[in-house]
């Protein structure tokens, strides 16, 4: 998909190929970083960096295809990403698009960008029949769960949580 830049905004939103795979990781690894460094759990950057990685990309080669939407400002440079992979559903039995992430640079916020990354996704969805798109936020993350919810997602289940220090 190739989408015509906004000549008022100078953004534009096109499905990622694979040539932006490094872009998108470098990305993806800014942003959760200072994700990291707001709730004060950062680390090391070095280990953070190496750990990143290695965890982005099992998570790119298990298995499903991934589906990458990125918004570009005027020096193309990425601004926005929605990565998406197709599931089962296993209560339900059904297809659904799973939205593993999803984050906009933060100078670049509360300008449509992350609505119009959903909307993609939508849209991406449907194109191949599948009708439901989900995803998990943590329960801190308050501005994101704000923002689901006007998309008009609802919560439908838990996800629960023991530590394991002993049994
Ligand atoms: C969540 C995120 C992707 C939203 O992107 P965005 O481009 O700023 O969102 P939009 O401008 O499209 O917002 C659409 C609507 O969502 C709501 N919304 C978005 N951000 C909000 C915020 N910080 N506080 C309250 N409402 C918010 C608003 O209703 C907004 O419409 P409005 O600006 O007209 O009031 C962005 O804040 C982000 O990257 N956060 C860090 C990464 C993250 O937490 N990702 C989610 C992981 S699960």
């Amino acid at each position: 998909m190739r989408s015509e830049r906004d000549p008022t905004t100078g953004y534009k939103i096109l499905r990622a190929d694979e040539s932006m795979l490094e872009e998108i990781v470098e990305f993806d690894r800014r942003i959760s970083w200072e994700l990291l460094e707001d709730s004060g759990k950062h680390g090391n950057y070095e280990e953070f960096q190496q750990l990143h990685r290695r965890i982005f990309m099992a998570l790119y080669e298990s298995p499903g295809d991934n589906v990458f939407f990125v918004v570009l400002d005027s020096d193309n440079k990425i601004v926005g990403l929605l990565w998406l992979k197709e599931e089962w559903d296993t209560v339900y039995y059904k297809r659904q698009a799973f939205i593993i992430d999803i984050e906009v640079d933060a100078r670049h916020r509360r300008r449509g960008l992350g609505k119009r990354l959903l909307d993609e996704a939508a849209k991406y969805a449907l194109s191949r029949g599948v009708n439901s798109m989900a995803l998990r936020v943590e329960l801190a993350n308050k501005k994101a769960i704000t923002f689901y919810r006007r998309y008009g997602f609802k919560p439908i289940a838990y996800i629960m949580e023991r530590e394991l220090e002993r049994v």
